[in-house]
């Protein structure tokens, strides 16, 4: 697997995305010893970065990913996030301030069975505390070993300037794919004047792009999609017909859908490093072969001209925590 460098931090151009283990995703939870051997899989393929956060469960995500990068943390980038859940005794939303942070860390540590975090995120931007204060208290953690890069999670510009005048930034990760192009505009400009690498996450359009979902009663009444804006019947259907651009480039080279999502977002930059999110072997085999997918530039060009794709990526209450 080829390696990048998310702003001085080395790690193989595709990761793995533990989420939908135990989250947010039909069959979340229901085959952790699958989701083990994927987390295995991925390894011996050449993955090194792998992504959980402290809300995936909660907790539990965060258990699984330690449980099975026991004896095998040292070949892994570990990558976490805080600030969805609240230690200091905020009543719902994000909460980034430093004691919340303070306990945060030390219950991830203890969960990841590591005595460092190698990329730690917040999660989201915390309207309750200045950015510079988050970012100050995760300095001091990187002081102290517990942490070894700072990384934010759907920030706009202004937050990533101001968080990077405190302490260098190392990775912004926010989605982006065929399926959610947002970051391009404006927060991709700033990450690359300011050295600041990206990771996309749910770079397979949380499953859409790989044509295995071809209908909104797939999914289970908790799966995180049924009450999505971009699954809702009517952006559905119009937004099937991305899917099949996708696939109709994936048929003509022999390569499959998602890798073909994959190779586009790998095609944006050297300074970008998708998460594909599975639980199975098989998949995660696949994902990763999209290293070596090429796609030429009449190919790229052809992805690239895509229209968007219809409905919000998330509710309105989610959206109005995300900076664009
Ligand atoms: N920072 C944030 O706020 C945030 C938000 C969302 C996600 N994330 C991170 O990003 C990671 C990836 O995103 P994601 O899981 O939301 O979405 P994704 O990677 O776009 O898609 C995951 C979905 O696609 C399916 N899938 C994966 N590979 C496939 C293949 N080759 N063929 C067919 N289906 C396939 C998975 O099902 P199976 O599992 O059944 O294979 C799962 O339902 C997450 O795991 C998480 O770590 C971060």
């Amino acid at each position: 697997m080829q390696h990048v460098t998310l702003g001085g931090l080395d790690v193989a151009r595709i990761g793995l995305g533990a989420m939908g283990m135990s989250h947010a995703y039909t069959g979340a939870g229901s085959d952790d010893a699958e989701s083990v051997r994927t987390l295995h899989r991925a390894l011996e393929q050449g993955v090194t970065l792998i992504d959980t956060a402290e809300v995936y469960g909660p907790y539990t995500n965060e258990e699984l990913v330690g449980r099975a990068l026991k004896g095998r943390r040292d070949q892994v980038v570990l990558a976490t996030k805080f600030g969805l859940i609240s230690h200091s005794g905020r009543q719902g939303g994000t909460d980034s301030s430093p004691a919340s942070i303070r306990t945060a860390v030390e219950g991830s540590l203890t969960r990841l069975g590591t005595d460092r975090i190698d990329l730690y995120y917040q999660h989201r931007v915390d309207p309750g505390t200045p950015i510079e204060d988050t970012v100050g208290a995760l300095a001091e953690l990187v002081a102290e070993g517990k942490i070894r890069h700072i990384g934010l999670s759907e920030a706009g510009p202004d937050t990533i300037r101001r968080a990077h005048a405190v302490h260098p930034v190392t990775a912004v990760q926010s989605e982006y794919s065929l399926f959610t192009r947002d970051p391009e505009a404006r927060v991709l400009p700033v990450l690359r004047e300011l050295n600041i690498g990206f990771v996309p996450f749910s770079p397979l359009g949380r499953g859409f792009l790989t044509g295995a979902i071809r209908s909104t009663d797939q999914f289970d009444p908790d799966d995180f999609r049924a009450g999505n804006p971009r699954f809702a019947e009517e952006n559905f259907r119009h937004n099937l017909r991305l899917a099949d651009e996708v696939a109709a480039v994936a048929d003509r080279i022999g390569a499959t859908p998602a890798q073909v999502a994959l190779a586009w977002l790998l095609a944006q930059g050297d300074d970008i490093a998708p998460i594909p999110g599975t639980r199975r072997v098989a998949r995660v085999e696949e994902n990763c072969a999209a290293d070596s997918v090429r796609l030429t530039d009449e190919q790229l060009a052809q992805l690239t001209a895509l229209p968007p794709a219809a409905g919000d990526t998330h509710s309105e209450a989610q959206m109005g925590m995300m900076e664009r």
